[in-house]
């Protein structure tokens, strides 16, 4: 095939036409996709290390959720909350017990279930703490990722995220990531949520000190908070346990859970919660049409079967320990340093040698596909499905590239 020939340009020329440019994507115009690879328009095949930020946590077109996705399509994919169907029980009840929680509410995208937590929350602080009216606080932290919405992107510290948004939705205190002191003093009778990623996945892979998410846990009960666990992008296996935050030993009071949820097939969302936190809704208070749809339970149910397995959270361990062992065996030699947890790495390049597109657009062209994220960091997140000579493969393109 001669160069003329190749689909690639064309398709993005008119990707780059016809659309908003609210992302910069890589040059790669995928195709088909299955397990840990995706083959371009072209023909070229890529080693998938982003795995739709932890979407695709099982992989692509896992044989177990694409037969789950089938049957329902066949039956009933959407009735409207107006009615119940006869998957909801089924997922609800699964997600709860995976959680440890007594109840679920469905959503669609992460960003949602993010909305959701913090109404709760503050339904919460008035109806059961006893806030007064419009006074509630949620504290979050700096270099938070949390979604887009207006109110969400209120408390984010990116200027790229929140310039231009305005005007913002108060209610908000921002601490400094992983400093317990800042946070005591940040708390006060008004607070009545602290919201938090447990690893923060857009900000670079960032783990917290030690200690650090067990101090939020306590400060939390001492001062009745609720603590919401943002799991959307390091939970269902993504780090080696089910939730990141049971590297801590620690339950929060709500999780927020989303993208592998969907199974990389149709976005699934949800919180899970006791019934003294997520029992303070009540009939039209809130919603989704899509939200809790036949198709997304079916999915999310097969979901949380494959998570009851602990199958997956033990690859995540064992090869993630394989994945930070190579990529530390890199550092002085083009990277400056590693963080991160099982299958999830963020990866600092030594910013003399490339900025983080320039590692990934080199990384593309060797057939392994991760993203950048401020700077010189690269994220790495391969499907939990990846295996060892996979693994080995996507770090020797990596080890080539920061050589030079
Ligand atoms: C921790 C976290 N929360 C929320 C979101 C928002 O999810 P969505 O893009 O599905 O709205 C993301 C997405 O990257 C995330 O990483």
């Amino acid at each position: 095939m001669t160069t003329v020939d190749l689909r690639t340009p064309a398709e993005l020329a008119d990707a780059e036409r016809w659309t908003a440019h609210n992302y910069h994507p890589l040059p790669v115009v995928v195709a088909e996709a299955e397990g840990t690879w995706v083959t371009d328009v072209d023909g070229r095949r890529y080693l998938d290390f982003l795995a739709g930020y932890s979407a695709l946590n099982f992989g692509h077109r896992h044989p177990g959720l694409i037969a789950a996705a089938h049957a329902q399509l066949d039956r009933v994919t959407l009735t409207s909350r107006a009615f119940v169907h006869d998957q909801f029980a089924a997922f609800c009840h699964g997600l709860a017990e995976l959680c440890g929680k007594d109840l679920v509410l469905p959503m669609n995208t992460g960003a949602e279930a993010v909305e959701t937590a913090i109404k709760v929350a503050r339904k919460w602080g008035y109806r059961v703490k006893g806030v007064a009216d419009e006074r509630a606080e949620i504290i979050v932290a700096a270099d938070n990722f949390h979604g887009r919405t207006t109110t969400i992107v209120s408390f984010s510290t990116d200027p790229d995220a929140r310039a231009d948004f305005g005007p913002y939705t108060p209610g908000f205190v921002v601490v400094p990531y992983g400093d317990l002191a800042a946070l005591r003093a940040a708390i006060n009778p008004n607070t009545v949520a602290v919201l938090m990623e447990p690893i923060q996945g857009e900000a670079g892979v960032l783990v917290p000190p030690a200690g650090f998410l067990a101090g939020v846990r306590e400060l939390c009960t001492e001062n009745n908070v609720l603590m919401i666990a943002d799991e959307i992008q390091s939970g269902l296996g993504r780090t080696g346990k089910t939730f990141a935050i049971e590297h801590e030993g620690v339950v929060p009071d709500m999780y927020v859970l989303g993208k592998a949820l969907g199974g990389g097939i149709v976005p699934v969302s949800a919180v899970a919660a006791d019934r003294a936190v997520l029992g303070v809704l009540r009939p039209g208070e809130h919603g989704s049409t899509f939200g809790g749809n036949p198709l997304a339970c079916a999915v999310g149910t097969a979901v949380v079967r494959l998570l009851e397995t602990g199958e997956f959270q033990e690859r995540s361990a064992r090869l993630g320990a394989r994945l930070h062992e190579g990529l530390t065996a890199l550092i002085g030699k083009g990277v400056v340093a590693v963080r991160g947890r099982g299958l999830w790495a963020g990866v600092d390049i030594d910013p003399l040698l490339m900025t983080g597109r320039q590692a990934c657009e080199r990384l593309t062209e060797r057939g392994v596909l991760a993203k950048d994220t401020h700077g010189s960091t690269i994220r790495l997140a391969p499907p939990l499905v990846v295996t060892e000579e996979e693994l080995d493969h996507a770090l020797a393109q990596l080890a080539a590239v920061v050589r030079g």
